[in-house]
């Protein structure tokens, strides 16, 4: 398998609204490389779910690149770029985003579905094994509803490991989550984590923060390695 890297270059984003322009980032850089994990935190507004979302390659950076694998995923035709996100990044984000009408199973199988491959009966496999690590095989039947708040973050998490991504991007994985449960989704994403692939978590928490190799504080549009 090839080296997973991500390289953040002099990257800024700004909205333009009726009423204003908005500099959100003002020239973020940074690299990692598989096995890093990374804990991003700063004040609400400073920009970390945007910086997010174009390391997931859900939004175009004003100006900057980015290269996740080596490879500029905004060079990429849409549809490219789509199949790449799917393979390569796992979100988890801060209210889960499970389908209300599937069950757990189904949901954590979702992003299985839009490039099948050969073997049809691998990403279930995938998808058992990783319920299973994440203490759900018993609630596999469970619509969202009919589950904890720990436990949908537990099937986010799952659903964003299926198919095994290069980058797991998680933003506020347990900000609606009791002490004692964000702690144990915490320690499942540094379980989780392995050697052939980056972490990135956005939080308030400088508890989950301090899990984490390394840390850096996004304020005034600057990031600042803690
Ligand atoms: N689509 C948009 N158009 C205009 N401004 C936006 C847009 N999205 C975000 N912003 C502004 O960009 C800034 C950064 O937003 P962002 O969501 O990245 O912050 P954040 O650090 O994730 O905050 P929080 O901790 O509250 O989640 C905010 O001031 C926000 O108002
Ligand atoms: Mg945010």
């Amino acid at each position: 398998m090839a080296d997973v890297s991500l390289r953040i270059d002099d990257v800024h984003k700004h909205y333009s609204t009726v009423h204003a322009r908005v500099e959100v980032l003002r020239g973020i850089s940074f690299e990692l490389a598989d096995g890093d994990s990374l804990a991003i935190t700063g004040p609400s507004g400073s920009g970390k779910s945007t910086l997010l979302q174009i390391i997931g390659t859900l939004d175009e950076p004003s100006s900057g690149a980015i290269r996740i694998n080596g490879r500029e995923p905004f060079a990429l035709p849409e549809p490219e770029l789509a199949r790449f996100r799917n393979s390569e990044i796992g979100f988890v984000f801060q209210d889960h985003h499970l389908l209300p009408q599937y069950s757990v199973l189904e949901n954590v199988l979702i992003p299985t579905l839009a490039y099948p491959a050969g073997d049809i009966e691998a990403p279930r496999r995938r998808a058992l094994e990783l319920l299973e690590r994440v203490e759900l095989d018993h609630r596999l039947e469970h619509r969202p509803a009919e589950l904890s708040g720990g436990e949908r973050q537990r099937v986010a998490v799952a659903r964003a490991l299926v198919n095994g991504p290069s980058l797991l991007l998680c933003d506020e994985p347990t900000g609606s989550l009791d002490q004692a449960t964000a702690g144990a989704v915490g320690d499942l994403l540094s379980d989780l984590h392995g050697d052939d692939s980056i972490l990135i978590v956005v939080t308030h928490s400088l508890e989950l923060a301090g899990r984490f190799e390394r840390r850096c504080e996004l304020r005034e549009g600057l990031c600042a390695e803690l």
